[in-house]
């Protein structure tokens, strides 16, 4: 028990720019996934798809679906743009996408399934990080792009990419960022 608590005081992302595509030992994608669909889930309605990008799938989507839209976005861009773009998945070993896909309830409200989606992130990026791998939670650009969601096997009038969790090896500890001071972000109502 200390250690988790231990674990979860000091861990930290590593940028998917500085982690290394080395190797993501198959028993232990197994065990991030089994922990990322264990979360807090009012109903257990399941509002999330979890869909894993690895080897090839990675280039493939780079260059069909971001390097794509990319220039449609940005018409000017430089080949050297679209190639970074071709290759962004491949930053990582493996990257789980979290899709958020509501479902319809006459009670709970889909901000809780929301928070759900957020929870399977966290439940994956926290597994990762304490197996020793290097992961970050990213969205950027392409997370709100319709093609993605499509490619994703998703509905784009419905769904959004809650994430995607990069996974890789670590080459060297990251320096801690800042975090807020507890008065800032806490206040406690006793009586
Ligand atoms: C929903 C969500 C989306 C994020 N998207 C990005 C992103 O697109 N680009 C980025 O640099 N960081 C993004 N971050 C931040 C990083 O994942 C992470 O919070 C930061 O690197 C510090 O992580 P740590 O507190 O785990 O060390 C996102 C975080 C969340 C929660």
């Amino acid at each position: 028990m200390k250690n988790i608590i231990k674990f979860l005081q000091s861990r930290r992302s590593i940028t998917a720019k500085n982690m290394i595509d080395h190797n993501i030992n198959e028993d232990d994608l197994d065990t991030i996934l089994n922990c990322g669909i264990r979360v807090p889930d009012h109903g257990a309605l399941n509002p999330w798809k979890l869909i894993v990008i690895k080897n090839n799938a990675r280039l493939r989507i780079g260059n069909d679906i971001l390097a794509k839209e990319f220039k449609i976005n940005n018409p000017e861009a430089t080949e050297e743009e679209l190639d970074y773009e071709r290759k962004r998945f491949c930053r990582a070993n493996v990257i789980i996408a979290v899709l958020f896909k509501p479902v319809s309830h006459p009670k709970i409200p889909l901000w809780e399934m929301e928070l759900s989606s957020g929870a399977v992130c966290t439940t994956l990026l926290i597994a990762a990080q304490s197996l020793g791998y290097a992961a970050q939670w990213l969205t950027e650009w392409y997370a709100y792009s319709k093609a993605i969601i499509i490619e994703l096997g998703g509905n784009p009038d419905t769904d959004k990419v809650a994430g995607f969790i990069y996974i890789g090896n670590k080459e060297k500890d990251p320096i801690e960022r800042r975090r807020p001071k507890k008065e800032n972000v806490i206040d406690f109502l006793i009586e």
